[in-house]
């Protein structure tokens, strides 16, 4: 692998974002909340303008050489008392990239980027209970969990649980 370039997603790399995001959701359909059948038919002009008019967020883009790797999405709350709460979304890295520190490399660059913005005090994400690769991620870059949600999703027929974790900006 080339060295990793982390960077913001432009509307340029929509149709790069939407590929990836497919094979995610069809790989690991229980790790996400929407489905592949809801975004497959999105059209990629629709998913350049969100990048583009997404003024609250982000999202991040692992890079090896040209190829996208792996993304992870940021969403700040935009009601007035929820403005200090980002979201963070759509963490995925492909299968043949993982266990490299690639999924690590873009939380920890999110929360930086997260916790820069003036106001931002905690970034809180949704976690399949059973995705022990996943959680484990988390709370090693500093989310605890502060509550299991059961039966949160159905995936083919099947209830999932979801742990919810929060960060706290270091010294809030
Ligand atoms: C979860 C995921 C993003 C991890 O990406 P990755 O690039 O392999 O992660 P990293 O190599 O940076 O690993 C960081 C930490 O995650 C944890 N981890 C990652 N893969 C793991 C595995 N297979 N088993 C146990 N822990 C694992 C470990 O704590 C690891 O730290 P360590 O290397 O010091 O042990 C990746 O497996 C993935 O995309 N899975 C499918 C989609 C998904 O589950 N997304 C999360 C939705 S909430």
């Amino acid at each position: 692998m080339t060295p990793l370039v982390i960077r913001r997603l432009l509307p340029a790399d929509a149709a790069r974002f939407q590929a990836l995001r497919l094979r995610g959701l069809r790989e690991a359909p229980t790790a996400f909340g929407s489905s592949y059948e809801e975004e497959c038919e999105r059209p990629v002009s629709e998913l350049a303008e969100r990048i583009e008019k997404n003024t609250n967020g982000f999202i991040l883009g692992a890079f090896d050489g040209d190829s996208l790797v792996g993304t992870v999405g940021m969403q700040r709350e935009a009601a007035l008392k929820r403005r200090h709460k980002m979201i963070l979304w759509g963490m995925y890295v492909l299968p043949e990239a993982r266990r490299g520190g690639v999924g690590r490399t873009l939380v920890d660059e999110a929360l930086r980027q997260a916790f820069a913005l003036p106001g931002l005090r905690q970034v809180v994400l949704g976690v399949n209970a059973a995705n022990a690769p996943a959680v484990a991620l988390y709370a090693g870059a500093g989310f605890t969990s502060f509550g299991l949600e059961r039966g949160c999703m159905i995936v083919d027929g099947v209830l999932e649980d979801e742990i919810h974790m929060v960060c706290v900006r270091p010294g809030a």
